[in-house]
Parts: structure tokens; sequence; C-alpha cells
């Protein structure tokens, strides 16, 4: 090598040198700067509690680990989605390119996820669903950097029909808000109705969040199936539940569930909810450690008793302390990041559950019944349950 080139050489070596330690603190910085959390969820309209049960669950989680996210403290940024699907690309894109968020948490309703969604597969940003079970988001839509910590809608009512049937109650009528909600839930609990031998009278419906139950209750009176099943949830649930005693069918035509029916509503409707039957993932009456000492210390927190959607929002937290853990709070860390989240299992109120290969729960289904204002566990409806994950081809 000629002294010219050896003279060149050495001063890349050392520009190279200097733009790596220039580089490094601001690495570091990176990853000693707070860590960004938007919460997308509805904290107005019918689904305002479940926002609201799933921040608390998700916030409780994090102050159980120090109130730090792989070392990083936290900075929280909210947008209230309102359950309006025509503004969630709009919201979600103010949490993404406006306050820069790390992860994205929401949300609530399965159309307002739809944006989310679209705007999570365009930006990459880390999207974790702690309720909307739309197929989509792990099914043909699904993506690396989108993981649901809840269910998909078709989830809690596969099993519900064999449960009917077996208490003899072999011809019902289906009752649900239209959207995609509600269109998966009578999904899933025409598929496992129809299998175990049951037909399905009438599928009845009125738009999200219409709560004019009159004409539909009348029909239903009219047609005399032998129980009527329902996906409803939140204030829409109060309401129906209400309705539905006032008309006269309480005690007369079993009333089953989605068991988001009867999730955080039990106060409110008193009496006219004792006795309904339900599928979900989770029981209030769940008789094990995890459960009894997060309902113990969700009380004393925020003196209020948790529903699902808190147990969601606390495993969503739950999740992301996992994953922002193994990569020592570096979130830009994206393929270790994934993998952890992929591999997690959740130590959770509802009982473990693990990750599909779509990022949707593995988990238990319970039978449940209401009485004495609670959600009370009868049965197991579903081990294991996951669901199917079709046409999700993760890139
Ligand atoms: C949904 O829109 O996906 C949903 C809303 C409330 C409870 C369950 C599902």
């Amino acid at each position: 090598m000629t002294s010219r080139r050896r003279v060149l050489s050495r001063s890349a070596a050392l520009i190279g040198t200097a733009s790596i330690s220039l580089l490094l603190p601001a690495i570091t910085r990176a990853q000693s700067a707070k860590l960004r959390v938007g919460l997308m969820l509805p904290y107005t309209g019918t689904y305002s509690q479940l926002g609201v049960a799933i921040e608390n669950g998700f916030r409780m989680a994090i102050e159980e680990q120090g109130g730090k996210l792989g070392g990083r403290e936290i900075e929280y940024f909210k947008v209230d989605d309102e359950s309006e699907p025509a503004k969630g690309i709009e919201n979600a894109t103010k949490l993404v390119q406006r306050d820069k968020v790390d992860v994205l948490v929401g949300t609530v309703h399965s159309g307002v996820q739809m944006g989310i969604q679209k705007v999570a597969r365009d930006s990459g940003v880390l999207s974790l669903i702690p309720n909307a079970g739309v197929h989509a988001a792990t099914r043909s839509l699904c993506a690396p950097n989108v993981f649901r910590t809840s269910f998909t809608n078709s989830q809690p009512t596969r099993p519900l029909g064999a449960a009917m049937v077996a208490r003899g109650h072999k011809k019902a009528v289906w009752i649900t808000w239209k959207y995609a909600a509600g269109d998966e839930a009578f999904e899933g609990f025409k598929e496992g109705y129809l299998a175990a031998g049951g037909s399905i009278v009438k599928e009845l419906s009125l738009p999200f969040p219409n709560v004019e139950f009159q004409a539909l209750l009348t029909e239903i009176a009219a047609l005399k199936p032998d129980a009527v099943a329902c996906f409803f949830s939140g204030g829409g649930a109060v309401k129906f539940i209400q309705d539905y005693a006032a008309a006269g069918l309480k005690g007369k035509i079993p009333l089953y569930g989605s068991g988001f029916l009867t999730e955080g509503v039990l106060d409110a409707v008193g009496s006219a909810g004792e006795g309904i039957v339900s599928t979900l993932h989770y029981a209030d009456s769940l008789d094990i450690p995890r459960n009894r000492a997060f309902r113990l210390a969700y009380a004393k927190t925020y003196k209020l008793q948790p529903d699902v959607f808190a147990v969601q929002g606390y495993d969503t937290g739950l999740l992301l302390i996992h994953g922002a853990n193994a990569v020592k709070g570096d979130m830009n860390n994206k393929a270790a990041l994934y993998k952890a989240l992929e591999s997690a299992t959740i130590d959770s109120p509802r009982g473990k559950w693990t990750m599909s290969k779509s990022h949707n729960p593995v988990q238990d289904i319970y039978l449940r019944v209401v009485e004495n204002k609670e959600n009370k566990v009868i049965g197991i409806a579903a081990k294991a349950l996951a669901d199917s994950g079709a046409g999700c081809k993760m890139a």
C-alpha cells in the first residue's frame, strides 16, 4: 500500500470511528427517552365504560412493574375515538404522525379497528388490540406488527350453541347490532348451534348504537322461540337487558349471550340480569390465585369491580412489558420484539394464554351464569380455543 493510500484509509477509519461515536449517544438517547404510548379508546358513547376499564387495567399492569417499560419512563397520548369508524384513520394517524407513538393501544369497536389496522400496516407502528374482535385484523389483514390480546368476534360465541342445545333450547332467535362485531359473533354462534342440532328461527338486528328495541322484542314474543341469543355490550347491553325484562320476556324465553352482554353492567341492570347464561374468556368468579389477586388490586386502586375489559387492558400491559423487557426498551429492534411477543405466555386473570400464529389469543372459553350480580363459572365451554386465522399470510 502506498503511503498516500495508507493515510487515506487511516483517515477513513477515523471518520468511521467518529461517526459511530457520534451515533452511539443518539441511539442511547433514543432508548433512554420516554417510551411513547398511544391510547386510542372510546371515552364517550355506548362503549365509554369499556374504554375506561381497558385503560385502568393497562395502567395497573405497568404500575405493578414500577411504571416503566424496558427501563424507560412512559409518556401517554390519548385520543377519544368515540366508537366512530369514519374517524378511525384520522385518529390513528394523529397518534402515529403527530405524537410519534412507539406503540398504539386500541381499540374497542371493530369498525374503528379497521382504520387503526390500515394505519398500522402502512406505518409499521406496533399495534396492540385490547378488545375489538374484527376477524380481518388477525385473518386476511394480519400483520407482523399487530397483536391482539382479546378475542376474535366468533371465538366467544362458537361454543354457545352447544351449551344451549344441552339445556334443551333447540330453536333460537339471534339479535344484535348490525356491524362487524354482531355479524361475526353470529357467524360463530350459527356454526356451533347448527352443528349441535339447533335451528335459527330468525336473525334480527338494528344499527349500532341504536337502542330502540321495542319493535324487535314484540317480534320475538310473537315468534315464541325456545331461547334468544345475542351480542350487545356497554350502555346498549344495559338497555337491552332492562327492556327484555320490561317486555315480559324474562322468565318466559331464556336469554343467552356472547358474554360481553353481562360485563360491567350487573349493578346497573340489577335483578333483570340474574340467570342470563353466556360464554366468554373470563368470569368474575374464576377461582385461580391470579384472578383473586387481580380483582383485589383493581378494586383497591379504582374503587370499582373489574370486568373482562379491565382484564384485556391488563393483559395488553403484561404483553407490552414482556416485549419491552426482551429488547431492553429498544422498540426499534423489531425482529426481537415481535419474536418475544409471539412466544409470550400471558399469566392472566382469565388463566394462562398464548399467542396464535396469526397473533390472537389461544384461550379457554367459560360457560357462566349471572348470580347475585356476578358472572359465575359453571363450566368450560371450550378448552384452548384458537381462531382459524384463515387467510393470514404473515410477510
Ligand atoms: C367490537 O366491536 O369488536 C366489540 C365491542 C364490544 C365488545 C366486544 C366486541
